[in-house]
């Protein structure tokens, strides 16, 4: 398929993943626990220092430093309320859309400031796709839901190929080639969800951030869930947040585990990242008590 990619206007973000890494030596310093986090990521997707996010002031989670690798699956975990949304919509520049957010701190994208002046939202979302834990297609048919992203950011190239693309890489198109024109409601629950994920395909991202995709889904939605991230990590990154703690462990190459700090009270709770690793080694031999024993489920 033949598709001619309007350039973004910002230098700063390419419209394509650059091909040579993106020159990072900082190293990537944690608030809670320095020994815990692994560096070993030499040509991380994303990267933040000292990330923190205030709702109307007041800190919903700090100085979150870590490194997602490319093309692998990182698993955001803990418990509710740590912030492990907050955190992955900063990834996105989701959070500009709540006039509340303050977002403090640096998020690197290729080693380009995702925050910097003059980087445009729109490009970033074109790049960095998202999926909702409750499917949320619009309400038009299968074909118009893949169509739109691609038809507002003007890309150019056969609508027809970019949707059947888009469907056949989220696993559907068998499922709905002979009824594209059928309103989205009409699918089961899981479907709609690989709908979610063959829309965000169809811009051609190169990071999927997913918050909960599976909640809402019955265990074999899942597991095609699951699959079809196990598929898509050839091709794209993949950031997800997830309370489904065999879940991290099944699909996950990293896994950061993230705790509500109550910090000097009830009424300061505080959202921080304890540990972040190799996804096996945060099950098999986690170095901080705190996520041995939510991993372990003693509590969360
Ligand atoms: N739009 C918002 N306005 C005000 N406070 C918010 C907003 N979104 C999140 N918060 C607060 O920020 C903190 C972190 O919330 P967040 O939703 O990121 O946690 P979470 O780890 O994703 O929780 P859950 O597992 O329940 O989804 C919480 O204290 C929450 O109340
Ligand atoms: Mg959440």
């Amino acid at each position: 398929m033949v598709k001619t990619v309007p350039e973004a206007e910002n230098p700063q973000i390419p419209a394509e993943p650059p091909a040579a890494p993106a020159a990072v030596s900082v190293p990537t310093p944690t608030v809670s626990h320095p020994e815990v986090v692994d560096n070993a990521i030499e040509r991380p997707v994303f990267e933040t220092r000292d990330l923190a996010v205030r709702y109307a002031g007041k800190p919903a989670v700090l100085g979150v430093s870590l490194k997602v690798p490319e093309k692998e699956i990182t698993a955001f975990i803990g418990p509710s309320g740590c912030g492990k949304s907050t955190i992955l919509r900063c990834l996105d520049r989701m959070n500009d859309l709540i006039p509340s957010a303050t977002v403090e701190g640096t998020v690197l994208y290729h080693g380009h400031d995702l925050y910097g002046p003059g980087v445009d939202p729109v490009q970033v979302r074109k790049r960095i796709g998202m999926v909702f834990q409750k499917p949320n297609p619009f309400p038009k048919s299968i074909y118009e839901n893949i169509a739109f992203g691609p038809r507002v950011l003007g890309l150019k190239g056969n609508m027809d190929e970019m949707v059947e693309t888009a469907l056949r890489r989220a696993s559907l198109w068998d499922d709905v080639k002979d009824r594209l024109k059928d309103n989205a409601f009409g699918m089961s629950g899981g479907q709609q969800q690989r709908l979610c994920i063959a829309r965000a395909l169809a811009t051609d991202p190169d990071v999927l951030l997913m918050d909960e995709p599976c909640s809402a889904l019955d265990p074999i939605s899942t597991g095609r869930i699951e699959d079809l991230m196990h598929e898509l990590k050839n091709s794209v990154s993949i950031v997800i947040v997830t309370h489904n703690m065999q879940q991290a462990a099944r699909v996950s190459d990293r896994t950061a585990f993230f705790i509500v700090d109550l910090d000097g009270g009830e009424d300061r709770r505080i959202g921080r990242l304890v540990e972040y690793g190799p996804t096996g080694r945060i099950f098999t031999n986690p170095h901080d008590t705190r996520t041995e024993e939510y991993v372990t489920g003693k509590f969360g």
